[in-house]
């Protein structure tokens, strides 16, 4: 098997694009990652979130196999991340390379460099960088030394440079941390188009945000173990009840509309007065059509009525029994930690 060639490392086991059994990875007495089962379809978004110190980062490093497991195993497209390590680092995305290149070259001298070591020829590596710093709006910048470069347009080159081969299965960590708002929507844009065009993607993040955007399926981890699994909607509803929104038209009315509200929905309702506006938790969809009734028998007129699912903050709080924006703030801190993971 040392010979590897590219037609052995063509992606097989058509389904499934990651297949992880069991992981286990521990530093010292710190089990950082502890039994985690995850299974990716090919031709998907999958998201893995979790707080800072979670495991994220390692779990990608063992399946990118940049780091051993401890314990268990992983699948890459069918080819085992331990015994064929050669054959899966031809299917992903492999960075770190990229910060090892001269900061005095420019964006397009680097992704010329990296395309010639791929094997491209010289016109068509020159083509490649031209169309990668377009698609990631580096084109103003291409010809000023990375040394120049913000933190966000160096993140823009790592993902670019990792794309050069489009590989059929691309890692990405914590993509936009640090990232402003138009350069994440740029990104966020730029990993749909990668599914798009056959591309799997697995990533992490912090901001259920991108997860919700973003992912088919997410994988929710926390203390090194996956603690729930599914779609979006299905984490959605695992915390339990949509709440109805209901906006008084008239403010005198709101005591009556919530006495009623509670009365039929045998719930506890909540005002928040500046508004007008009644929030309760909704366990029966049905119910409601009653309470319509029971206000207009009452006489009250609604402005404006809504079904409110749960976030995906609230999903993540009921869950792991903790919030994550105090995790969030101290993500950017860590991009260059971050960085030398990507892809
Ligand atoms: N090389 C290492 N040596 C020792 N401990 C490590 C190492 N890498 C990670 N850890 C520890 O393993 C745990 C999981 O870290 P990991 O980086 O996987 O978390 P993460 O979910 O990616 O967090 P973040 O959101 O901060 O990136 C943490 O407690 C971390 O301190
Ligand atoms: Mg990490």
């Amino acid at each position: 098997m040392s010979n590897v060639n590219r037609r052995e490392a063509n992606p097989n086991n058509g389904d499934w694009a990651v297949e992880a059994r069991g992981l286990v990875k521990t530093f010292g007495d710190n089990r950082a990652v502890d039994g985690v089962n995850l299974n990716v379809r090919a031709g998907t978004i999958y998201g893995v979130l979790g707080p800072n110190g979670a495991g994220k980062t390692t779990t990608i490093r063992m399946l990118a196999t940049l780091l051993r497991p401890d314990a268990g195993s992983a699948r890459i497209f069918g080819h085992d991340v331990v015994k064929e390590s050669q054959i899966v680092r031809q299917l992903i995305g492999v960075t770190g390379q990229y910060a090892s290149v001269d900061e005095s070259l420019s964006a397009t001298e680097n992704l010329v460099i990296f395309s010639r070591l791929l094997g491209l020829g010289r016109a068509e590596a020159r083509r490649k960088a031209a169309d990668l710093l377009e698609e990631f709006s580096l084109t103003e910048a291409a010809k000023r030394p990375l040394k120049n470069f913000s933190g966000g347009m160096r993140r823009r080159l790592d993902l670019a440079a990792s794309l050069i081969a489009q590989p059929p299965l691309i890692f990405l960590d914590e993509p936009t941390t640090g990232l402003d708002p138009r350069t994440r929507n740029q990104m966020w844009d730029t990993i749909r188009r990668l599914v798009k065009t056959g591309s799997t993607v697995l990533l992490t993040t912090q901001y259920l945000q991108e997860a919700d955007e973003l992912a088919d399926r997410i994988a929710v981890i926390d203390h090194g173990r996956v603690v729930a699994e599914g779609t979006v909607n299905e984490l959605k509803a695992s915390v339990g009840t949509s709440s109805l929104q209901l906006s008084i038209q008239n403010p005198m009315d709101i005591q009556v509309a919530r006495q009623t509200v509670e009365q039929v929905l045998k719930v506890q309702s909540t005002v928040s007065s500046e508004v007008g506006k009644i929030t309760a938790p909704m366990a029966d969809a049905d119910r409601v059509t009653d309470l319509l009734i029971a206000l207009r028998d009452a006489g009250i007129q609604l402005a404006e009525l809504s079904v409110q699912k749960p976030t995906l903050d609230e999903v993540f709080l009921t869950i792991t029994g903790h919030g994550v924006k105090e995790d969030a703030s101290k993500a950017s801190d860590e991009s260059d930690k971050v960085r030398e993971v990507i892809v």
